[in-house]
């Protein structure tokens, strides 16, 4: 029987109990978190967010508590009332080690079946079960450390902007769907039969609308959804920081930024940041990183032997740069000692996870002679040429890719980087190497649909010097976007965008819209360009990265109190559900597609 809490007033939090408190009369609610009954003697862990502190029941506390002590089990919510004391042995591993509170009454408010997992920190739970129970989950120590970071995140953020004056706006969510980025969520309307709204994937034309209303600098922190394959990083909604600003061009939106950064660096994490962070285009992190988020927090850089390689015999070397292609390679420290196996592993990881065909490795030795796949065409003057290009030592072990297509043989070896330094341990921990990568490309060109793509999205103005390109090869101009990353991912990314109604048109016509087609899908946006449109630019934070990278966790759902899982469900509540016929009759809707009810089972899935 659950027993009412009646006028009994918390005196504080469990974890809050101090030696101060000594004497005192004292009132404590939370989870039973260990119940230990030693016949006469109950020891109860008192559990809630602040810690936990030790009730004891002995032969002074009366008799029917006594006995109700005995029946606590794990998870009970109970309400204490007692003497708090010195404690004769010292728990030091507890933050309330040193007292414990002599119980005179004890309430039961609610009892608790067995929980399908210990609420521990340490214990080995799967995430599927962690899921599912997500509400016990939760209730661990290391969950609540978690969620707390994230108000404080969250805090400090909203904070730093308001001092800088930024003002929070609230954007709808029921929006109009748009055929750029990813995958938009539906919402039917009732009202209109037939017609959708979506769900935001970004607040991106609404805070422009804000600038072009005067309104001078902009945040919110705003719910996305986008309906794509999820990752460890990504999540079908998630919140970004979101940010814009007006008579700006990158520097101000990065200064302002960096300002942002360091103030949550050392309010949050009590390090301080370097600023200026660095910058480097997108150009140069591809050919140095292979990667258009750079991990800085080790070398191993990428470096051209196109010129070495085109000399050699070997056909896959010298054909790719006759071809217009890249030989390139990685040098990886005290590589030398790297076993075939290990090697051959590499190599089979490049051919699996990447564009390119294969891999060499070069090394120099015992003989003093070249080692390795290709040592019959390279001699040790080309390892040692090589090497001394990588600043490494005879030591270093050289891993070769080499295509016809350039971008195949940088991100090959950009996510080989990666991939050794993950194998051979060569990432430091708690380091926090940020950068701002500039001078995106405009447009990709999408093989799929057979035209150019925003690579940012369409609202992102290209730089003055490159307009002309636009006519001519569009391909080649760059656009006014920079990204931010924090240790190999990105936290953000942002742009200047195109406030000429002119711009953005031909900016359309490039992406393949028609002119009905752009003023069916963003004409109020071309209209609004009609109106005084003051040059703006900004940029959105994903704040459940920021959270991840700074509590040190490897997936956005740690962050998250309510994720969901790899294929967009949630675990616990078993949504996407049906929904009756009628519901579906009020909106003039009837489902084509066969059902599939097992996949909606809880629990019945992976999560990632
Ligand atoms: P972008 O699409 O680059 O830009 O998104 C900005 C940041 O949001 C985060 N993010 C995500 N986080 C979790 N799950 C996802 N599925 C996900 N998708 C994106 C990333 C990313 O850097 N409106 C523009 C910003 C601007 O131009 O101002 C935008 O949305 O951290
Ligand atoms: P193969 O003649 O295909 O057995 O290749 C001989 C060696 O060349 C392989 O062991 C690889 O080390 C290397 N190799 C093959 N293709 C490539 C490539 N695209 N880039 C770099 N090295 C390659």
């Amino acid at each position: 029987m659950n027993e009412a809490m009646g006028t009994w007033r918390r005196s504080c939090l469990c974890g809050e109990v101090t030696e101060a408190m000594v004497g005192r009369e004292l009132t404590l609610m939370g989870w039973c978190h260990k119940q230990r009954d030693l016949g006469g003697l109950v020891f109860i862990t008192l559990r809630d967010i602040a810690g936990e502190v030790q009730i004891v029941v002995d032969e002074d506390s009366p008799e029917d508590i006594r006995d109700k002590a005995s029946s606590v089990r794990s998870e009970y919510v109970l309400a204490v009332q007692g003497t708090l004391r010195m404690r004769s042995a010292i728990n030091p591993d507890m933050k309330t080690g040193t007292v414990e509170l002599h119980t005179t009454d004890l309430r039961i408010l609610s009892q608790a079946e067995t929980p399908p997992f210990y609420i521990e920190d340490d214990a080995d739970v799967n995430e599927t079960l962690r899921l599912k129970y997500r509400f016990l989950d939760l209730r661990r120590q290391t969950m609540q450390r978690k969620m707390l970071a994230r108000h404080r995140i969250t805090k400090i953020t909203r904070d730093f902007f308001d001092r800088e004056g930024f003002i929070d706006v609230e954007t709808p969510t029921l929006i109009k769907s748009t055929p750029e980025g990813a995958r938009d969520y539906l919402v039917p309307s009732r009202v209109f039969p037939g017609r959708f709204f979506a769900l935001p994937q970004s607040p991106q034309l609404y805070k422009q609308l804000l600038m072009l209303a005067g309104y001078n600098k902009y945040m919110q922190i705003a719910r996305c959804f986008r309906d794509e394959d999820l990752r460890a990083d990504r999540q079908p909604e998630f919140t970004q920081i979101d940010i814009e600003m007006s008579f700006v061009s990158e520097d101000d939106v990065i200064d302002a930024n960096e300002r942002y950064l360091s103030t949550l660096m050392r309010e949050f994490m009590g390090v301080e940041l370097e600023l200026p962070i660095r910058r480097i285009t997108w150009r140069d992190a591809m050919s140095r990183f292979g990667s258009d988020k750079p991990d800085y927090r080790f070398g191993m850089e990428l470096f051209d032997i196109s010129d070495l390689a085109k000399l050699t015999d070997f056909r896959v070397f010298s054909d790719a740069v006759s071809e217009g292609g890249l030989v390139a390679a990685i040098a990886v420290p005290g590589g030398v000692s790297m076993s075939r196996r290990e090697l051959d592993d590499l190599a089979l990881f490049v051919r699996r996870n990447t564009k390119a065909k294969g891999l060499a490795w070069l090394s120099i030795g015992d003989d003093k002679n070249s080692r390795g796949s290709v040592a019959k065409f390279c001699d040790v003057e080309f390892v040692r040429e090589a090497l001394a290009r990588a600043g490494e030592d005879e030591f270093a072990q050289l891993l070769i890719v080499a295509d016809a297509d350039k971008m195949t043989v940088l991100e090959a070896l950009g996510d080989l980087r990666l991939e050794v330094a993950k194998r051979r341990d060569l990432i430091p921990e708690d380091c926090f190497e940020f950068c701002w990568v500039t001078e995106f490309p405009l447009l990709e060109w999408s093989q799929e649909a057979d035209r150019y793509v925003a690579k940012h999205h369409p609202f992102t103005a290209p730089m003055e010097e490159d307009i002309a390109l636009l006519d001519t090869n569009p391909g080649d101009a760059r656009a006014r976007a920079y990204d931010i990353v924090l240790n190999g991912t990105e936290l953000g990314g942002g742009s200047i965008r195109i406030h000429s109604q002119e711009l953005q048109r031909q900016m359309f016509k490039l992406l393949g819209f028609t002119d009905e087609q752009a003023e069916m899908q963003f004409g109020f946006l071309l209209s609004a360009f009609r109106y005084g449109v003051p040059p703006h630019g900004g940029l959105a934070y994903g704040l459940d990265r920021i959270v991840m990278l700074l509590t040190g966790q490897e997936t956005i759902r740690e962050v998250i109190a309510f994720p969901k899982v790899q294929n967009s469900s949630s675990l616990m509540t078993g949504a996407p559900y049906f929904v009756a016929e009628k519901q579906l009759g009020e909106l003039g809707l009837a489902i084509v597609a066969k059902p599939d009810e097992s996949s909606l089972e809880l629990g019945g899935d992976q999560p990632h």
